[in-house]
């Protein structure tokens, strides 16, 4: 099985000793990411500072992640997590006794879903719609819970736990045909599935830079349709958000227009300076090329597992699932710690490894992961 991306592993001294498959938690360091920090600190240590420089890689990022999901920089604001993009859309939401629901999923990240639930003493109701590991209906199951009393629908675009794909297109019709928003947590599937938040009809997407992204925690975009920005009012809020933050006027809040009104405070510079780097490698490589590739070695993983009789806790049909495949593991955390002596980098969550490849992956190392791990657990 030839590898369509095999002259970028130079990219990614790692691979030379050991085989990363850890996206769904951390990629691989790559040289241009690495520049881009190194010039960071280039510019602090010579400069004593470069606030127009460090901004200009903010603005950068943002253009290269809108560029990314096809959207204009101006719809992209930049906040410091996932969890911070959901608290302040929460914040620019009502919750009215007749329109109280947030409907979200049992697979969603936890940390998203506790934004939601903190928004209960503003009159929020969470509605968890049961989602199973290994499962293809959730779309249609959170189609089926929305109604008149859902205010907003939050889904993860791809799972943390088993990489499971939600139709973000048919649950946003949803939500829309009943006058609600919706909500879409893109960090599992950013930079190894394709989005097109024009195509898909998204309200609101949001994604960090750490797993496939290909940069460092620490910085989170956040999508917000521009007629839809408009209409909303954060109450978290910070000097970033304004229309001139260099008015420094302390008496005078005015949001600025669109997605930018949901910045708050100094952005993260160095992380996006990483995730410039990191998103502009990934924007030349093209993300439908790259989910493509991760497809291809999906169904490698799946074959493989199968014949190991690894249990596979993700869904197993071609396109129900992002990269990671996620094996059934009872003592994963302990595993996941030999298999990195082993020179495999793989992830646990609670009863799984999750097998996370990115575009620099190949079959071997796909293979080779299962067969350690089969070794492991025998
Ligand atoms: C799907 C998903 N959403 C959200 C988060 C949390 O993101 P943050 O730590 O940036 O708030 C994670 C972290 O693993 C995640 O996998």
């Amino acid at each position: 099985m030839k590898h369509p991306f095999s002259s970028y592993r130079k990219l990614f001294p790692i691979l030379e000793n050991t085989v990363q498959l850890s996206s769904c938690s951390q990629s691989a360091l790559s040289l241009p990411v690495r520049q881009a920090i190194d010039d960071y600190l280039d510019t602090w240590l010579r400069r004593g500072h470069d606030w127009g420089y460090w901004m200009e890689q903010v603005a950068l990022a943002r253009a290269e992640f809108a560029r990314m999901i096809h959207a204009s920089a101006d719809d992209i604001a930049v906040l410091g997590s996932v969890s911070d993009a959901a608290s302040a859309i929460a914040s620019a939401l009502r919750f009215d006794p007749d329109r109280p629901e947030i409907v979200t999923t049992t697979l969603d990240f936890p940390s998203i879903c506790h934004v939601w639930l903190a928004q209960q003493p503003r009159g929020a109701q969470t509605r968890f719609v049961t989602a199973q590991a290994g499962g293809t209906d959730t779309s249609e199951r959170v189609e089926a819970a929305v109604d008149g009393r859902t205010a907003l629908v939050s889904v993860s675009h791809a799972c943390f736990y088993d990489g499971q794909i939600v139709d973000i297109g048919a649950t946003g019709r949803a939500a829309r045909r009943h006058g609600a928003l919706q909500f879409v947590d893109a960090y599992q599937s950013a930079g190894s599935v394709a989005i097109d938040v024009r195509a898909q009809d998204v309200d609101i997407l949001a994604s960090g830079a750490q797993k496939y992204l290909l940069g460092i925690p620490g910085i989170a975009f956040l999508y917000v349709r521009p007629e839809l920005a408009r209409k909303l009012v954060p109450t978290v809020t910070g000097w970033i958000g304004s229309v001139n933050p260099f008015a420094f006027n302390p008496a005078q809040l005015d949001f600025a227009d669109g997605a930018a009104r949901f910045n708050t405070g100094t952005p993260p510079m160095v992380c996006a300076s990483a995730a410039r780097a990191s998103m502009a490698l990934l924007n030349e490589v093209g993300v439908p090329a790259i989910e493509d590739w991760l497809g291809q070695l999906s169904a490698v993983a799946i074959e493989e597992a199968k014949r190991l009789r690894l249990g596979v806790a993700s869904p197993t049909a071609p396109g129900a699932k992002g990269a990671n495949t996620a094996i059934r593991i009872a003592n994963a955390a302990d595993i996941e710690a030999r298999m990195r002596d082993a020179g495999y980098v793989v992830s646990a969550r609670n009863d799984v490894i999750r097998v996370a490849p990115h575009f620099y992956n190949d079959a071997d190392d796909v293979v080779g992961c299962l067969r350690e791990l089969a070794r492991l657990t025998r």
